[in-house]
C-alpha cells in the first residue's frame, strides 16, 4: 500500500514497517482508543482532533489524564509521513519512536507499556487485529507504535484550494493571488522556510520570538548552544484550523503571527538571518490581510472530513 501524492517527494517509510491496509486499520483504532492511557480516558485523538487538522481544539496547552498541563502547543498532524524529525525540538526521528512517548509521559497518557500490552492482550478484538496486521497475534509495544505510525502516514493533505488552483481546477481571488505573490517573493519572504509543497523545509529556526528563549527548543535535544531558541518549522497547511500558533501557542490569531513577522521580532543569539530584526517587512495592513487570505487557501476540508481518518468507534 504505497502512499503517494503527485506533488510531494517520495515518503521515506522504515523498511521494517511497510504500510498495509490491515496495519493502517489497526493503527486507526489504537489512535482513537483510550485503552492506551493510564485511566482509560484519553486517546491520541484527545489532543490531536481531526476537525482541527489533528491539533488540540484551539487550546494553548494540552491537559494530560491527571489534569497536568504541558508547556508546548500540540502540533497539527498534517503530512507527518514526510516529517524528518518529530516534536518541536525534533528529539526523535520516526513516527514509531514518537508514539512511544505520549503513552508513558506523566503529563500526557501516564501509562506503562507493560500495562498497555497487557490490556490489549486481554481485549476481545485486538489479538485478532494484530494477527491480521502483522501475521501473528503477538502484541508488543513495538507493534502498537508501528500500527499507529502506519495510520499516521495516511494523514495526507494535498487537496486544498491552493492545490486545486495549481491543478487548474480552482481560481484564486485577487486578494489570495496577491497574498501568494507576497508569500513566494522577497517581500514576504516566507517561502525560504515554508516551501511550496509541504510548507516546511523541515529544519529548525529561531524566528526572533524571545531575546532569551525560555524554552531552548532544538537546543534541548542537541545540547548545542547554537540551537537554543530554534524550533521545527511547522507546515502551514490547514493553519487556519490550528490556532493558537507557535511552539508555545503564544499567538491566538494569524493577524498576530503576521504582526510578529512584520515587526521583525527581537534579536537573540541564534535568530535566523531571514528574520529582519530591527527593520521588519514593511507590509501594509492590506498586504497582511492578503497574506492571511492566501494562508486560508491551504485549508483542506477533504482532509479534515476524510472518513478514513475519523474515529472508527463512532
Ligand atoms: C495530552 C495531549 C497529547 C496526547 C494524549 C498525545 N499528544 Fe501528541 N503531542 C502533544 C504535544 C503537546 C506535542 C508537542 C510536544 C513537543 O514538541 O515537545 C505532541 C507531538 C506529537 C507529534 C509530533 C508532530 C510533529 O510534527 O513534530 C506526533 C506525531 C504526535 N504528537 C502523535 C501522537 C500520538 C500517536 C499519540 C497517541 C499515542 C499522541 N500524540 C498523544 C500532545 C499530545
Ligand atoms: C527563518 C524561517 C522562517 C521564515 C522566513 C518564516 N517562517 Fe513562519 N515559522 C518558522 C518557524 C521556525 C516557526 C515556528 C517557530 C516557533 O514556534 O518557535 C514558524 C511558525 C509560523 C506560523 C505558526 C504555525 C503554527 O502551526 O504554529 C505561521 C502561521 C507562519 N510561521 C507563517 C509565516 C509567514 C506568513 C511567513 C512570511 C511572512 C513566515 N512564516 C516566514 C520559520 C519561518
Amino acid at each position: 500500500m504505497p502512499i503517494v501524492s503527485p506533488r510531494f517527494p517520495p515518503m521515506a517509510i522504515p523498511e521494517d514497517n511497510p504500510t498495509s491496509v490491515q496495519g493502517v486499520e489497526l493503527g486507526r483504532r489504537l489512535f482513537y482508543d483510550p485503552i492506551l492511557s493510564g485511566d482509560g480516558t484519553q486517546s491520541c485523538a484527545s489532543c490531536h482532533a481531526q476537525p482541527f487538522a489533528f491539533s488540540d481544539h484551539g487550546q494553548r496547552f494540552s491537559r494530560g489524564i491527571d489534569g497536568s498541563i504541558g508547556t508546548r502547543n500540540a502540533p497539527a498532524l498534517v503530512n507527518v509521513g514526510w516529517n524528518l524529525h518529530n516534536f518541536w525540538d525534533g528529539r526523535v526521528e520516526t513516527l514509531e519512536e514518537q508514539a512511544l512517548e505520549p503513552v508513558v509521559n506523566p503529563i500526557e497518557m501516564n501509562n506503562t507499556w507493560e500495562n498497555v500490552v497487557e490490556s490489549l492482550r486481554r481485549h476481545p478484538d485486538y489479538p485478532r487485529l494484530f494477527g491480521h496486521a502483522f501475521g501473528s497475534s503477538e502484541i508488543t509495544a513495538q507493534r502498537v507504535v508501528q500500527a499507529i505510525a502506519q495510520f499516521e502516514r495516511t494523514f495526507v493533505s494535498d487537496d486544498s484550494k491552493y492545490d486545486r488552483f495549481l491543478r487548474g481546477a480552482a481560481l484564486l481571488s485577487s486578494a489570495e493571488q496577491r497574498g501568494l505573490e507576497l508569500f513566494f517573493t522577497e517581500t514576504g519572504d516566507c517561502f525560504h522556510c515554508h516551501d511550496e509543497r509541504l510548507f516546511s523545509v523541515g529544519d529548525f529556526r529561531d524566528i526572533g520570538l524571545d531575546s532569551i528563549p525560555p524554552d531552548p527548543g532544538r537546543g534541548d535535544a542537541s545540547a548545542d548552544p547554537n540551537d537554543v531558541g530554534r524550533f521545527k518549522i511547522p507546515t502551514l497547511r490547514n493553519v487556519e484550523l490550528t490556532a493558537p500558533y507557535m511552539h508555545d501557542g503564544r499567538f491566538a490569531t494569524l493577524e498576530e503571527v503576521l504582526e510578529h513577522y512584520n515587526s521583525g521580532g527581537v534579536h537573540s543569539r541564534n535568530v535566523d538571518p531571514l528574520i529582519r530584526v530591527g527593520r521588519g517587512l514593511g507590509l501594509t495592513p492590506e498586504q497582511k490581510q492578503d497574506l492571511i487570505a492566501f494562508l486560508k487557501t491551504l485549508t483542506d476540508t477533504s482532509f479534515v472530513r476524510n472518513p478514513q481518518l475519523a474515529n472508527p468507534f463512532e
